[in-house]
């Protein structure tokens, strides 16, 4: 949840921790601070609220020059958002300062036993706690480096930290559990963060720390052991992509940006997975074609708008190829006791494949003995080293909080595992698959079309931006697509925004319906006559109790235009892959009445990018 950033190099340290926590910010901004080192000092400097007032306080007091530092942007966890409990956190003798994300589940006892030793606590947080402790471990003459290993060996929890000295202005030290951390290593400087983007500008080599790792980070080298000392294995790896997919490129938003780029990234997470024979290669997955042959049961385990791509793939799994397929709010699958045995796969998906939640439930999963595969869209996250195989998704960096671009190529991720399964194991003519490969080619093109018609969908937003509530309905693979529309109006409007199963109006939900209040239905294509149908009696149903109709249906579907206030048209697409194009226009409707509100879309309240947090 939090962004942490430390270098060491040549430059001024300030600068560059500030640029790499200006592109953290979507991970947490509750606050923001600083830690410098230079000529035996420690100096920090923090603020409550976005990264804007730490940089106004950095213009008023100018900091120490120097070439080591660290910075950290907050999301919340223990104690307020103040700038008392912003990061860093200092020990008694202000020689010692720790940033971290995370939480260390024993810091009360920790704590308690701290004040007991007479350690005055500042703050009310967990990281404090790390700091005093390391304080302890230091007077016994240890390195930092150490003092930091032994003091992880005794939290508990999910922790990234990051660690300077006052008296080693050519040392920053991390740690990593449960949490993300990645090392960037460029020439005469190296740098920690919670991910790349903070170094992307200065460098596109990276190294991925596993877990229960500890690493030591000078100008001219990086040692990396585990929390006994033990060195430890460590992969390199070269960022593929660089410095301006980080940026906004001229749009006012990163969510602008990401919903343009959503016809390049479906055409990227296709590309080099169909064969020129026209069968589709996902070798890179590493799960054997024998293994899925012995599938007997597939569950899907994901958050929020993976979660969403999850319920849809329930759709293309059962249709495609045919095997029974449970969704499960990755929060709540391990508190369960889901039957699993060898011939399960377990395919968890998330963007960022940090969320903890997911993580949990692969790791239940591995315990059973399922088969796991991640879908993730962010190379060297910890989902795809926890999983026996990844299809990674190439949507690019998705900095925004609201996940747009990621989403539809989730979509299509698992729409190529669900037609490469039937492809194995022949549950559907191989001329069926085919022809359904190469509407899925056309994709890109049709998302495409959507974008270019959607100013009346902005101008409807902005009408609407005073209303209170708006609901979503929807339909088979319509039903996730109206689910997901409203959670992008909750999170960026800050709405009462609610979806349903069209056909479960009548057992309840029907009651919300009065004069005036806005729905959005999103409409089958005709082609399924009898969903088709229903639906349309549905939109009728609201209407005649006074709900204003705003109806998404595929072009030319002219039985909706009796009942529709407002009609959205969407190019007309097979019904599985229909949620790629009736998605788009709920992203923009919800980005533009958040715009309209005078929200910020890219850092909506109380939320952050990755929940790495339980
Ligand atoms: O990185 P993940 O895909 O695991 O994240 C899961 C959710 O936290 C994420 O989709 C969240 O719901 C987004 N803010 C939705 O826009």
């Amino acid at each position: 949840m939090c962004g942490i950033v430390g270098y060491v190099g040549s430059k001024q340290a300030v600068e560059v921790v500030m640029e790499g926590l200006a592109r953290l910010e979507y991970r947490g901004y509750d606050s923001a601070g600083v830690a410098l080192v230079s000529d035996g000092e420690l100096s920090t400097a923090k603020r409550a609220g976005k990264l804007v007032n730490l940089r106004n306080l950095l213009e008023e007091e100018a900091p120490p020059a120097g070439t080591l530092g660290m910075g950290h942007t907050r999301w919340a966890t223990h104690g307020p958002p103040n700038d008392r409990n912003a990061h860093p956190h200092t020990d008694c003798s202000g020689s010692v300062a720790v940033i971290h994300n995370g939480i260390i589940e024993n810091f009360a006892t920790l704590r308690a036993e701290l004040e007991e030793r007479g350690h005055g606590l500042a703050s009310d947080t967990d990281t404090e706690t790390v700091a005093h402790l390391l304080e302890e471990e230091l007077k016994g003459g240890i390195g930092l480096a150490e003092a930091l290993r032994r003091v992880c060996r005794r939290l508990e929890g999910a922790f990234t930290l990051v660690a300077v000295h006052a008296s080693d202005p050519e040392l920053v030290v991390g740690a990593r559990r449960n949490s993300p951390l990645v090392v960037g290593l460029g020439d005469g400087e190296n740098f920690l963060a919670s991910d790349v983007a903070a170094f992307i500008a200065h460098t596109r080599n990276a190294m991925e720390l596993g877990q229960d790792q500890v690493v030591e980070l000078r100008r001219d080298g990086v040692t990396v052991t585990d929390f006994d000392g033990k060195p430890a294995e460590v992969k390199e790896y070269h960022v593929d992509w660089d410095v301006s997919a980080a940026e906004k490129g001229g749009y006012d938003y990163f969510m602008l940006k990401e919903i343009a780029e959503q016809p390049r990234a479906v055409a990227d997470t296709l590309l080099g997975r169909i064969g020129a024979d026209g069968r589709l290669t996902l070798d890179e997955m590493r799960i054997t074609d024998q293994e899925l042959r012995e599938v007997d049961k597939i569950i899907i385990v994901a958050c929020g708008t993976s979660y969403h791509a999850g319920l849809i793939a329930k759709y293309a799994i059962e249709h495609w190829a045919g095997l029974p397929c449970e969704v499960e709010l990755a929060s709540e699958f391990r508190y369960r006791d889901p039957i699993l045995s060898r011939t399960t796969l377990v395919i968890a998906i998330s963007q960022s494949g940090e969320t903890m939640d997911a993580l949990m439930a692969v790791r239940h999963a591995r315990e059973q003995r399922a088969k796991l595969l991640g879908i993730c869209n962010v190379n060297g996250s910890t989902l795809p080293r926890e999983c026996d195989g990844v299809l990674y998704t190439h949507a690019g960096p998705e900095i925004a909080v609201a996940s747009t671009k990621a989403f539809l190529t989730q979509l299509v991720a698992v729409y190529l595992i669900a037609l490469y399964i039937a492809q194995v194991r022949g549950t559907k003519w191989g001329d069926e698959v085919f022809a359904m490969i190469q509407l899925l080619e056309r994709m890109p093109e049709k998302v495409e079309k959507v974008l270019e018609t959607m100013e009346p969908v902005r101008a409807l937003a902005r009408s609407l931006a005073d209303e209170r509530s708006v609901l979503f309905l929807g339909r088979h693979v319509g039903f996730p697509v109206a689910l997901e529309g409203a959670l992008k109006l909750k999170e960026l409007a800050y709405m009462h925004a609610e979806g349903f199963a069209a056909g479960e109006l009548k057992h309840g939900p029907i009651a919300l319906i009065e004069e005036g209040l806005p729905v959005i239905v999103v409409v089958p294509p005709r082609a399924r006559d009898v969903l088709h149908d229903k639906i349309v009696s549905n939109i009728q149903e609201i209407r005649a109790r006074g709900a204003r109709t705003i109806v998404i249906a595929e072009e030319g579907d002219h039985s909706v235009d009796p009942y529709a206030d407002t009609l959205i048209s969407v190019p007309a697409v097979p019904t599985l892959l229909q949620p790629l194009v009736t998605t788009v226009p709920l992203q923009v409707f919800a980005c533009e009445l958040a715009t309209a509100k005078g929200h910020d879309v890219d850092q909506p309240r109380n939320l952050a990018k990755s929940v790495t947090v339980e």
